[in-house]
């Protein structure tokens, strides 16, 4: 079997539906279920023999270190995190917190659990870490895209938060042996999207008539991955990857958000006609921009197609139009995470971002 942290959030829980629907092999998924993580992303396997939810925190030693003796993974797939970079802006503790020290705390179990395997399971069992493309910083509009080797540059909480736990990923291979992948993937979009990021944002807002809060100029420029394609390049990492190796990830799909915001108006203009007749467009509103806000991102994604042949499956004009759909038939699941907590957020993040 394999153990699966922040498997209730956005990715992880595309990556436990999938896993369950390919793959005969038991998964345990470790959650502390905070803000992010739903367990309604995950309905659709209730009482399945394949997948044992677990709710918990990664930096609980005695929890992730019980876990890992009861059920004995060949693999760890590590998505927990705080995800989120504005919230990170607002309050960077909860990203020391989870992203640094509960990775530190996951690594050393997994130390000590993987010291402790007969010589044949040490051999097969991985530890893969689901990292981002915002370790390596901000690009200038012409430079070439983010390769494995560029430098470590990163420029918010989040990200150096993130970047600190890849430098921890890699010291365990180096120092202690502990067989390491990790991925760097660029942003992601689909269905479970938490609507605090920019794509379910957009969608949510525009449905409920509310102004589409687009930050700065809008020519921030990220590259867009459906997140079953995420899900693919880490399923092939773990059965392929080569140890102590990171693999950038991404869809060659270079986007401006405000390319990005106009183009859901117009899929949902065609899907969902506004009741007043007016195009979503005109809810779009220029907001004070994000501080210390990274103007591109990119990834060159040539080493995981040349060592692993993984490729991603979607284009973003499918991919979107799937997002959309998937939003406007699970008004359910977007009203049940649309909490009080969630209303707070709003109001503290866009408050005093003066149109
Ligand atoms: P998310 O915020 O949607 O989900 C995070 C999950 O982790 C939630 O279910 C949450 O409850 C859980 N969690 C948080 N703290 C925990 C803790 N201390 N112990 C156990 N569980 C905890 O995040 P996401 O967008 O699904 O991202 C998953 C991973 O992928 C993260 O590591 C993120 O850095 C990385 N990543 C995300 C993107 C993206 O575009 N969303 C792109 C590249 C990499
Ligand atoms: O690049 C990978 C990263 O992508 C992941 O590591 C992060 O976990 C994930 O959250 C995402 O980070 P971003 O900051 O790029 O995503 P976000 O959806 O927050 O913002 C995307 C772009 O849209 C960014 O340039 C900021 C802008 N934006 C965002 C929000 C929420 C707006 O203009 N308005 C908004 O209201």
């Amino acid at each position: 079997m394999i153990l699966i942290t922040g498997g209730a959030g956005f990715i992880g829980g595309n990556f436990v539906l999938d896993w369950v629907g390919l793959n005969n092999e038991p998964v345990v998924n470790l959650d502390k279920l905070t803000y992010a993580g739903n367990l309604q992303t995950l309905q659709s396997l209730q009482g399945h023999p394949l997948h044992h939810f677990v709710q918990g925190d990664i930096a609980d030693r005695s929890l992730v270190s019980a876990l890992l003796a009861e059920h004995r993974p060949r693999a760890i797939v590590h998505f927990a995190a705080e995800s989120h970079v504005d919230r990170s802006i607002h309050g960077p503790g909860e990203f020391i917190q989870t992203n640094i020290i509960g990775t530190y705390n996951l690594l050393e179990c997994a130390r000590a659990y993987w010291s402790s395997l007969p010589s044949s399971e040490q051999a097969a069992f991985r530890f893969l870490h689901v990292s981002t493309d915002e370790v390596y910083g901000s690009l200038a509009p012409g430079d070439p895209a983010f390769s494995e080797s560029n430098a470590y540059e990163p420029n918010s909480p989040y990200s150096a938060s993130k970047a600190a736990s890849d430098h921890l990923v890699r010291a365990w291979h180096h120092t202690y042996g502990l067989p390491v992948l990790t991925t760097n993937c660029s942003n992601n979009y689909g269905p479970f999207h938490f609507p605090e990021k920019l794509i379910p944002l957009m969608i949510v807002n525009a449905l409920a008539g509310k102004p589409l809060p687009v930050y700065g100029d809008g020519q921030q420029v990220r590259d867009w991955l459906y997140v079953k394609d995420h899900c693919s390049a880490i399923r092939r990492v773990l059965e392929a990857g080569r140890l102590g190796e990171t693999y950038n990830v991404g869809g060659w799909n270079e986007q401006t958000n405000l390319d990005i915001v106009t183009r859901i108006c117009a899929l949902l203009d065609e899907l969902s006609p506004s009741a007043d007749g007016k195009p979503y467009a005109s809810l779009i509103t220029h907001v004070a921009d994000r501080p210390g806000h990274d103007r591109r991102y990119a990834i060159d994604a040539r080493k995981i197609q040349r060592e692993l042949g993984w490729l991603p499956a979607e284009t973003f004009k499918t991919g979107l139009r799937k997002t959309v759909a998937w939003y406007l038939d699970n008004t359910d699941w977007v009203r049940n995470v649309q909490s009080g907590s969630y209303r707070d957020w709003v109001q503290k993040n866009y408050a005093e971002r003066q149109a």
